[in-house]
């Protein structure tokens, strides 16, 4: 089955058709930048000149850097904050004239890797964390997802996770590759003192660059990286429309 992902992120909206039995992109993937002040209006125009580019008449899935239940947004993560009580689903259907399924980037990102990457066949309990602007999280137990869990906000050393084991944290505040790999292990640790799981899959444009921080991790779980990269927000998004 086809189905046209879309990705918001604070930057940029990016989307493609995915064929949904391997993750392949079918187009190529188009980016628009995402308007400035980003308000669910906004953003959900660019995602109807997305569907519309596509000439798409038929499922979507996009995701949002936000909590989102029964397609309501109920938190925002560098997009603006009227996201917050948005009817996600109902202004995106409007904007594009298709059903649409709205989840959680990371989650999003976790079906793609569960589905595609580096989580294939794994059951148990796996936790896949994306190191980007934020932390996203989403976990699976025996490949099911359990949405909008929000684990990068726990609270290390007095401060939110995402302070110190972000990819923009190790930028903002020049981290050497130790400094910042001894940072996300720490936050890896505390993970696994509270859900102790199977494998950690870790995600985000980083993850490409595992071998430089990987030496640094001390947890007991398994890590692995992130297979699909920047490809598996639009494909989870179009994978977990699927069953929509
Ligand atoms: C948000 C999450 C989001 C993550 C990645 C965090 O700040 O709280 O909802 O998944 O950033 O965008």
């Amino acid at each position: 089955m086809q189905v046209l992902g879309v990705d918001i992120g604070g930057s940029g909206i990016k989307g493609a058709i995915v064929d949904t039995t391997d993750g392949a992109f079918v187009t190529e993937r188009l980016r628009i930048e995402t308007p400035q002040p980003s308000k669910p209006e906004a953003v959900a125009a660019v995602v109807g000149d997305i569907s519309a580019h596509f000439d798409w008449n038929s499922a979507i899935g996009c995701t949002v850097p936000a909590v989102v239940k029964r397609g309501v947004t109920m938190t925002a993560a560098n997009v603006d904050s009227t996201w917050i009580g948005a009817d996600a689903k109902g202004l995106l259907e409007t904007a594009t004239g298709n059903p649409v399924l709205v989840l959680n980037d990371a989650d999003a990102a976790g079906v793609a890797e569960m589905k595609f990457g580096a989580g294939r066949e794994r059951d148990g309990l796996v936790a896949i964390l994306t190191l980007g602007t934020g932390i996203g999280s989403s976990l699976f137990i025996d490949g099911r997802l359990v949405p909008n869990t929000e684990l990068g906000h726990l609270i290390i050393r007095g401060k939110d996770a995402e302070e110190r084991a972000t990819d923009r944290a190790r930028q903002q505040r020049g981290y050497s590759w130790k400094q910042w790999g001894k940072r996300v292990s720490e936050y890896l640790e505390y993970l696994e003192s509270l859900i102790t799981p199977d494998l950690f899959i870790i995600g985000g444009g980083v993850s490409k660059r595992h071998q430089k921080f990987f030496p640094y991790l001390k947890c007991q779980t398994e890590v692995l990286p992130a297979q699909l990269r920047n490809r598996a927000g639009i494909v989870g998004a179009a994978v977990a429309a699927v069953d929509m």
